[in-house]
């Protein structure tokens, strides 16, 4: 394979972070030539450490580095801005979640990717996990029989909990019921030093063309873990077989089918290697009397934690796209369907519970109000990409 040159746009607590550190791994892929942020100090202080040219402007780095790929790890509110500027230049992109605050700025860098035929994948990492790609395979070998029910409670939520509803389903999402509601909370910094000052709290009931369906609650102070919440989620997928609780995987043996019917739970095991003195998940493999399941990590190869695979994955998705001329695995048209679900269940909330039919066709009040805050905010339109890049978008 031949490298790629790849820069970082972004240099907060997440770019940083989980993706620096991986792309630092990748080196048979990649090579990390640039990092970019506004904010100078961010940006020569993640430059150093990686041994990458610092930029405080995407104009300076399109112009001065032969880049294939940019990670986008900016604000939310920011990617629109920056894919469409980026892809302009011709660079194909990886984008952290979500694709856009909007559809219609999901649009413009879906339509800006296609014109300017750059590959564009999103950084939808939930179901990269290994854990969640072991579930996927445990589904689609029928072990609990067709999915007719998933409870996804105190877990993520928004995009991110959308994605797994709908990969879980394994079907269209046809409607959207929404219930919403804020209350005051003390001010509060939490882990992942995001400020909180009231709780938007949902309930979101979802309705699949395959007649599953599934239920989530949600909330950014159950997301953060913060004053006790979200200690224990609930995650359950039904199915007309049995159930997956958690980790433990309830199947009914055939002789008790007729006579209580009870589910007995089974445990996948999971099997590490050492790759330079780095534990490595190996696979998961589910025994069960009639069928094996297992799931083999794909990057055993590279010194990844489990909690980096994910970061891996999507970094490599976009790598294979680009080189190999093909289509990134998650891509921006499940992203877009992530947010428009998430969108929905706001919006359905705001109109006293009105279930909303998919596709959404006109811009909802939810977005109306996020493009006017973006104005009040930022001083110009949501869809001035010019204005956009060279604005400072500070974490919430
Ligand atoms: N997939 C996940 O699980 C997950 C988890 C956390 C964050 N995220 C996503 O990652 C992204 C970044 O989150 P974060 O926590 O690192 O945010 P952050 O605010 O800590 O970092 C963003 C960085 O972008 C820089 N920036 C702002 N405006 C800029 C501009 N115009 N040009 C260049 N740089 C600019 C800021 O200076 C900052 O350093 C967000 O999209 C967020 O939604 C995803």
């Amino acid at each position: 394979m031949s490298k790629l040159n790849i820069a970082l746009v972004g240099a907060g607590r997440r770019g940083a972070g989980s993706h620096l550190s991986v792309i630092a791994k990748l080196k048979d892929v990649y090579n990390l030539v640039a990092i970019c942020d506004i904010d100078e100090e961010a940006a020569t202080r993640a430059a150093q450490k990686y041994g990458a040219n610092p930029y405080t402007n995407v104009r300076d780095l399109v112009e001065h580095e032969e880049l294939d790929v940019v990670d986008i790890t900016v604000p939310g509110v920011a990617h629109h801005a920056i894919a469409c500027f980026m892809a302009d230049a011709g660079v194909h992109i990886l984008c952290e979640t979500p694709i856009a605050m909007t559809l219609p700025t999901s649009d413009m860098i879906i339509e800006r990717a296609k014109a300017n035929n750059v590959k564009l994948e999103i950084a939808e990492n939930y179901y990269r996990a290994p854990r969640e790609r072991f579930l996927s395979k445990v589904i689609e070998a029928g072990v609990i029989g067709d999915v007719a029910r998933i409870y996804r409670i105190f877990h993520e939520g928004g995009y991110h909990g959308m994605s797994m509803l709908r990969l879980r389903a394994g079907g269209e999402p046809k409607s959207a019921l929404g219930i919403t509601q804020s209350t005051p909370v003390i001010p509060i910094i939490d882990q992942m030093k995001r400020n909180h000052t009231n709780e938007r709290w949902s309930l979101g009931f979802i309705e699949f063309d395959n007649n599953a369906t599934a239920i989530m609650i949600y909330s950014n102070v159950i997301h953060a873990r913060s004053l006790g919440r979200g200690q224990t989620g609930i995650s359950q997928i039904d199915g007309s077989k049995g159930t997956i609780v958690g980790e433990d995987i309830y199947v009914t043996p055939e002789s008790d089918l007729q006579s209580g019917a009870k589910g007995i739970a089974h445990r996948a095991k999971r099997s590490t290697i050492d790759v330079n003195g780095v534990d490595v998940i190996e696979k998961i493999e589910l025994e069960l009397p009639d069928q094996t399941v297992t799931w083999e990590n794909p990057l055993k190869h590279y010194p990844l934690p489990e909690r980096q695979i994910a970061v891996a994955d999507e970094l490599l998705s976009i790598a294979t796209a680009v080189l190999n001329d093909t289509e990134p695995e998650y891509g921006a048209a499940r992203a877009r369907q992530d947010q428009e679900m998430n969108i929905a269940m706001s919006e359905s909330g705001k109109r006293s519970r009105e279930t909303l039919l998919f596709p959404l066709t006109e811009l909802t009040e939810t977005e109306r109000a996020a493009n006017e805050k973006y104005q009040r905010q930022y001083g110009h339109p949501i869809e001035d990409v010019e204005a956009g890049i060279d604005t400072f978008f500070p974490r919430h």
